[in-house]
């Protein structure tokens, strides 16, 4: 295994940080890496906030969903999917203008370009977290981030073709190692050949025994869940943060389509 894949494999989510502050150099190196990820059409269709106020930290500890290790997080990167920039560079270079007179039709960016956008500043993000985690330094996503869009919108003074797409937490471990490994699915489940393949309700048993015995087994679980997978769904998918992350994405998607 070489130093790239043992850095990947080492890696997990960090939570309990050291709070010394990452040193200018780690920040830096982090932010190269960033900017040095594949993107669209070499555009660069994102922004990365450095949040740096102790006050803001602690407003999204309370608005992405109540987690208050973000409070504590030596250095937070907010990585935004952005296609303000490049639609102020298409007005100050005239581009409509010049379109008109070419017969070009104009519009504005569309569902395609904000996911083209989600996709570079995802990939950024990812790129940042491996590059820390080479450095030394932990990291934990925070995806709560798309919830309470009216707050962070105005938080973060968030133009229209804006977009969250991520809040990464970095730090130096507080312990190593940070967690135990967490457990992933088998890859047969995951890596499919040439075509997408659905699963037996006797495979989908199997695909999720890395998180615990027989799946599908009735025991008593919290909430009223008969099995581990009821629990998943009522404490995951049908909770209040899922339910706020929708009402929220869909705010801001109506926002991006206003005409
Ligand atoms: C898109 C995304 C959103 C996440 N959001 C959170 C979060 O809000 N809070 C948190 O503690 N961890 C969050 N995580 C971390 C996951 O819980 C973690 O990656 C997962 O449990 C696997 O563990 P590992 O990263 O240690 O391998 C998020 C990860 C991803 C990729």
């Amino acid at each position: 295994m070489n130093s790239t894949l043992e850095v990947i494999e080492k890696r997990r989510s960090t939570r309990v940080y050291d709070p010394t502050p990452l040193s200018e150099a780690e920040k830096d190196a982090i932010l190269h890496a960033a900017m040095r990820a594949p993107t669209a059409g070499g555009m660069m269709l994102y922004t990365i906030i450095e949040v740096t106020q102790q006050a803001t930290k602690d407003r999204l500890a309370v608005t992405c969903d109540h987690q208050p290790f973000i409070t504590t997080a030596p250095y937070l990167l907010l990585f935004l999917a952005d296609y303000q920039r490049w639609m102020d560079l298409y007005a100050a270079a005239g581009c409509e203008q010049r379109a008109a007179e070419l017969g070009i039709p104009v519009r504005p960016p569309a569902e395609g370009d904000l996911l083209l956008a989600l996709m570079d500043a995802l990939i950024a993000a990812q790129t940042a977290v491996i590059a820390a985690e080479s450095l030394g330094i932990g990291s934990c996503y925070i995806g709560d981030i798309v919830e309470n869009c009216e707050i962070h919108q105005a938080l973060f003074d968030l133009p229209r073709y804006t977009f969250p797409a991520a809040l990464v937490c970095f730090g130096k471990p507080a312990k190593t190692p940070s967690n135990p490994q967490t457990p992933r699915f088998e890859r047969k489940f995951i890596v499919h050949q040439d075509r997408y393949q659905r699963f037996s309700p006797a495979d989908l048993n199997e695909l999720h025994m890395p998180f615990g015995q027989q799946s599908f087994a009735h025991h008593d679980f919290p909430n009223g869940a008969k099995n581990v997978i009821q629990a998943n769904y009522i404490r995951k998918f049908t909770a209040g943060f899922s339910v706020e992350m929708t009402r929220s994405v869909k705010e801001m998607l109506k926002n991006w389509n206003r005409e």
